[in-house]
């Protein structure tokens, strides 16, 4: 009776815990200041209707319009690839994940037009253990702080926002983007900065090859800063936009509850062994 009201209680402990996890939010707000590719019309909301009823109730409701592709977003398949996967066509189970988060905050800092190549990923490998299939990569460049400035001339690391060539900021080269899709089946891949090809790419090689294989892209994702490197699921919720080249999204990561979930496991499963002896012998007694 004593093992059977400690499991009930560790069960309940541990049906807490999920409540009491951590999760971070990935998202910026989204409005008139979210940054954008230079050139697209601006963000616009405006109240419809708003002010206390006849009925004596508030009543509050807005119109908004926005480009796909502003402040914390995905990017379809469909963007850069013709055939792929347009937003309300990216199967649930790609929009869900293990976060892996690779760091390279001094690297970008010392060089704006850094490119992470494959051997950066096989050394993140050889340090952290492999990256699962299926995973979430999170890019963290430390441009999350540039971004709060809300200044294009910071975020793009250029004077002449007009001119594209003149944009420096970092991203993930073609072989890293190859092996990443190829040979991690991963489902997506964000970036704190604006895209994942660096500044001064040309013609936008990594969304191609995300495109062509079906992958996920996020941009101008935040608080990469607070994200372990692994032991968290990523949700990408973005709305299900038919025909949708990308759409604005509430990314978010839950943390793994590890502690928990193995002190629990371990306790559970050594308990059970522990019933299960004493059945046994109680069997025995009785001659079963
Ligand atoms: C924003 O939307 C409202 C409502 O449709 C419209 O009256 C206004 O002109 C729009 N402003 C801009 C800058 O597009
Ligand atoms: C990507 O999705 C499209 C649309 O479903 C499909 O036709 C194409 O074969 C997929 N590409 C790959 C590489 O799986």
């Amino acid at each position: 009776m004593k093992t059977f009201t400690f499991l009930i209680g560790l069960s309940l402990c541990c049906k807490f815990s999920v409540f009491s996890r951590k999760i971070i939010d990935l998202s910026y707000d989204f409005g008139p200041k979210s940054i954008s590719w230079p050139g697209n019309p601006s963000f616009n909301l405006s109240h419809l209707l708003i002010g206390k009823q006849p009925g004596g109730f508030w009543l509050e409701k807005n119109w908004f319009s926005s480009n796909e592709h502003r402040g914390t977003h995905i990017d379809a398949p469909a963007h850069f690839y013709f055939g792929s996967l347009h937003i309300h066509q990216i199967p649930l189970d790609d929009l869900i994940g293990p976060g892996i988060v690779i760091r390279a905050t001094k690297e970008a800092n010392e060089n704006n037009d850094f490119v992470m190549n494959k051997d950066f990923i096989l050394n993140w490998e050889a340090e952290n253990g492999q990256i699962p299939h299926g995973a979430i990569i999170l890019l963290d460049f430390d441009w999350a702080r540039r971004y709060l400035t809300f200044d294009e001339n910071i975020i793009f690391g250029t004077k002449t926002v007009n001119d594209v060539s003149s944009y420096h900021y970092p991203g993930i080269g073609p072989d890293a983007m190859t092996y990443l899709v190829k040979e991690k089946h991963i489902k997506a891949i964000g970036t704190d900065a604006t895209s994942p090809d660096a500044g001064q790419a040309v013609n936008y090689p990594s969304h191609r090859i995300c495109g062509r294989y079906n992958t996920t892209i996020i941009e101008n994702v935040a608080n990469l800063a607070s994200m372990p490197i692994k032991g968290s699921t990523v949700f990408l919720a973005a709305i299900k936009l038919k025909g949708g080249s990308g759409v604005p999204a509430r990314v978010f990561a839950i943390l793994d509850d590890d502690s928990c979930n193995m002190a629990a496991t371990n306790i559970m499963s050594s308990s059970l062994f522990t019933i299960m002896i004493v059945f046994s012998i109680v069997n025995c007694y009785n001659g079963i």
